[in-house]
């Protein structure tokens, strides 16, 4: 229960909800109950899901209470937020195969209720479009990580705040850290939501852990609101946007 833990929360001009948790441990558990209640209140929840290691421990945890069925996501959509471009979804490091590992599969969510971005799709301009089709039925949760040039999704600096789906060139940073920092051999270019697209989700759960993301977020939430900084966008819809952190995130956000 997490009644029993320490919990904060960061007062912001325009983000609704920052919570903060002692720990990285607490900060999964406190945003896996999120999901978990979303889907208990409502059995048919469209979920936008995203990838990373940010993810994975927060997807075991949702694997952990559909295997205590505590939850059942059978009835829920899902939808992922990007894919690298082009890409099999065999591919070591697909989001696709990623997905079904940590999600798909062990949430039990049948392959009709599974909404993929194709990176194999010969043309991705196309492939983006119909995405944006699907995905802007609605969305009930979107689930955010934030990476390198406080990116959302693949969007990276300069990507405007009214994007839809679409085939997006990846920063320098985000291919360092790819390509060198985790030694993917993924390509420079991927399929993503918009800003635009991501926005309109009916509520937005960004959940970030450690000191790195702490500065992204301090940026995002304290600077401009800008293109430049692909997260500050998530504060033109802050009454709808849940940002879960542990302390060693908050403590260069408030720094
Ligand atoms: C992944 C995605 C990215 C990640 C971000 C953080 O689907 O859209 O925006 O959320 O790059 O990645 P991790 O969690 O690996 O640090």
């Amino acid at each position: 229960m997490i009644e029993s833990v320490f919990m904060n929360k960061i007062i912001h001009p325009e983000i609704s909800d920052i919570i903060v948790l002692p720990n990285q441990i607490e900060a999964v558990k406190a945003s896996s109950r999120k999901i978990i209640e979303a889907v208990q209140k409502n059995h048919e929840v469209s979920i936008t899901y995203a990838t990373g290691n940010t993810m994975i421990p927060v997807y075991a945890e949702l694997a952990k209470a559909v295997k205590a069925k505590e939850v059942d996501f059978s009835n829920t959509k899902a939808f992922h937020l990007d894919e690298y471009y082009p890409y099999s979804p065999q591919g070591e490091f697909s989001f696709v195969r990623f997905l079904n590992e940590k999600v798909f599969i062990p949430l039990n969510i049948p392959e009709s209720n599974r909404n993929l971005l194709d990176g194999t799709a010969k043309d991705g301009y196309n492939e983006a479009k119909r995405y944006d089709a699907l995905v802007s039925r609605g969305i009930d949760i979107a689930i955010l990580g934030i990476g390198p040039g406080e990116h959302i999704g693949f969007n990276e600096r300069n990507t405007p705040f009214d994007s839809r789906t679409h085939l997006a060139q990846l920063s320098d940073e985000t291919v360092y850290r790819d390509q060198v920092e985790r030694g993917q051999d993924t390509p420079g270019k991927a399929l993503t939501q918009g800003i635009g697209t991501i926005l309109e989700a009916k509520s937005i759960l960004m959940i970030a852990y450690g000191e790195n993301k702490g500065k992204y977020l301090k940026n995002a939430l304290y600077g401009e609101i800008t293109p430049y900084s692909p997260a500050s966008a998530l504060r033109l819809v802050g009454d709808k946007v849940c940002i879960v952190i542990d302390k060693r995130a908050a403590d260069i956000l408030v720094d």
